[in-house]
């Protein structure tokens, strides 16, 4: 049956419909089933995000739902639980007893009608009634989520009521055959994120529009933002904008709280910019790497090509059945190759394979799973195992890809002062480097090309557009409009008066 229920920012952003999530129920719902300890009448519990304010004030940061609970049931608000019949399908969304005054804060408050028809699903009760719900429902038995969160090693806490007790919970049987579920995208998942990639891929266009010299690097993630909720709907970001310039391109998690993308952005600077709009809960993860006066000098070329090289052979060569830790091999081994060409390094190529030099200029992984999180779920399910080895053991999954995986891929180099000079105090990579070429690009930043694929029966679908090559990004900053946004000084002129 087709949706009558949307979420949606408007008619000019994209509409998902209802029907996205019970696909979702339903596929869980199959693959549990084929659970051998899962019982007849058996029910899935979920709990969704949980609302809170902030310490020292009732001020409430805005809501975002937990993962899997948005995986599952698409909806926005906190404090809500969801029950799935696995054998029927047949699903129960609890959303809190609200008293009657918080309509005065908060609006008319919502009736058990409304929010079936919201969420198209086939029963609303208020979150008092869960106990009396399970009473009458005699389960054989309830699956809890309860498993290891691989990226950020934390624990996802089940679901519980008071009574829970009195049934058979389960807590263990859920968590990976629910996460495998969420590995593999429907079409109707795909199109959400190709609509991310598109809001993202404009929002990039549109920084590169507006950038000059003299402006703060947070001005130009304040010039993202604005277009990816003004334009695309999204009041959210994937992630913390990452807007380094100069030396801290080379730092990989720069726009911390002690890092704000605080500094001002000097001509002849790389910027690295890595943004990534959220919208109705799935991510989008790109970052452009490009001079901030559009044009690249001889270095910051052969830097950009070698990352760019990487990046496309990989494109090139994922499809079903490829390995992701080779995939990662892959790119190291054309960046090592590009930087001996350019005289940075000296010496065979696969014994620095061997000694994992590549890590020294890429630390992070090729890419990870992408959907709802920015890092998806499943990287390393059922007990995969990460490597030990430098650079490999920053993979956020080691598997092999499959159709329907969606995955960010994002070589890099970067001239790191630590990573550098560890590696010249060591006798087994220290050979391998030119000191006198490496120096002449130390302090430069480094270059990260990160683009979003889907994995296709027969290869890769490619959803971000932003320009690439060297030629398309100066050719863009050469036509592009007068850019438009003051620069500081005119600024300050502004809150003078
Ligand atoms: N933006 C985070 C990442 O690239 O993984
Ligand atoms: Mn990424
Ligand atoms: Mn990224």
């Amino acid at each position: 049956m087709e949706s009558k229920s949307f979420f949606n920012r408007g008619k000019h952003t994209f509409s998902i419909p209802a029907k996205l999530y019970k696909i979702n129920r339903e596929r869980l719902c199959e693959r549990l089933k084929n659970v051998k300890d899962v019982t007849k009448n058996a029910y899935v519990l979920l709990k969704g995000g949980e609302s809170t304010t902030r310490f020292c004030s009732d001020h409430e940061p805005i809501f975002r739902q937990e993962s899997y609970f948005h995986w599952a049931f698409g909806a926005e608000e906190p404090d809500f639980y969801g029950a799935i019949h696995v054998d029927s399908g047949k699903t129960t969304l609890f959303p809190p007893k609200l008293a009657p005054e918080y309509a005065i804060w908060m609006g008319k408050l919502k009736t058990e009608a409304e929010y079936k028809d919201q969420f198209e699903v086939e029963e609303v009760l208020f979150g008092d009634q869960i106990a009396k719900f399970f009473q009458t429902a005699k389960p054989s038995m309830i699956l809890t989520l309860y498993g290891l969160n691989t990226d950020s090693n934390k624990y996802s806490e089940p679901a519980t009521f008071e009574g829970i007790d009195q049934f058979h919970v389960n807590q263990t049987i859920l968590h990976p055959e629910i996460t495998e579920c969420r590995v593999f995208k429907t079409d109707l998942e795909l199109d959400v994120l190709r609509y991310t990639n598109k809001v993202s891929s404009q929002g990039h266009k549109e920084v590169m529009r507006q950038i000059l010299p003299g402006m703060y690097e947070y001005q130009l993630e304040s010039i993202f933002r604005h277009f990816c909720y003004y334009y695309g709907g999204s009041r959210f970001q994937s992630y913390t904008c990452i807007c380094g310039s100069g030396e801290n391109a080379a730092i990989l998690h720069y726009g911390h709280a002690g890092m704000p993308n605080s500094k001002l952005i000097k001509d002849g600077d790389i910027c690295l910019f890595d943004m990534g709009a959220e919208y109705g809960g799935f991510a989008s993860d790109i970052t452009c790497s490009y001079p901030v006066n559009g044009k690249f000098t001889e270095k910051q070329k052969i830097i950009y090509n070698a990352v760019l090289k990487a990046n496309r052979e990989v494109l090139k060569a994922v499809k079903p059945g490829v390995n992701w830790v080779d995939m990662h091999k892959l790119a190291d081994r054309v960046q090592l190759e590009e930087l001996k060409a350019a005289g940075l390094l000296k010496g065979d190529v696969d014994q620095m394979m061997v000694v994992r030099l590549g890590a020294v200029f890429m630390p992070h992984g090729l890419g990870h799973f992408l959907g709802i999180d920015t890092h998806d779920v499943g990287g390393y399910n059922y007990g995969g195992v990460r490597s030990s080895e430098a650079g490999l053991r920053s993979l956020r999954t080691n598997r092999t890809l499959m159709a329907g995986m969606v995955l960010t891929i994002e070589p890099g180099i970067y001239f790191n002062e630590k990573l550098l000079d560890e590696a010249l105090a060591d006798p087994e990579r220290s050979h391998f480097f030119v000191p006198e070429v490496i120096d002449q690009y130390r302090g430069s930043g480094g270059v990260r090309i990160e683009d979003d694929i889907i994995v296709t029966a027969t290869g890769a679908e490619l959803m971000t557009d932003v320009p690439r090559t060297v030629e398309e990004i100066e050719s863009f900053f050469t036509q592009r409009p007068q850019p438009q946004m003051p620069l500081p000084d005119k600024i300050s002129e502004m809150f003078a008066k």
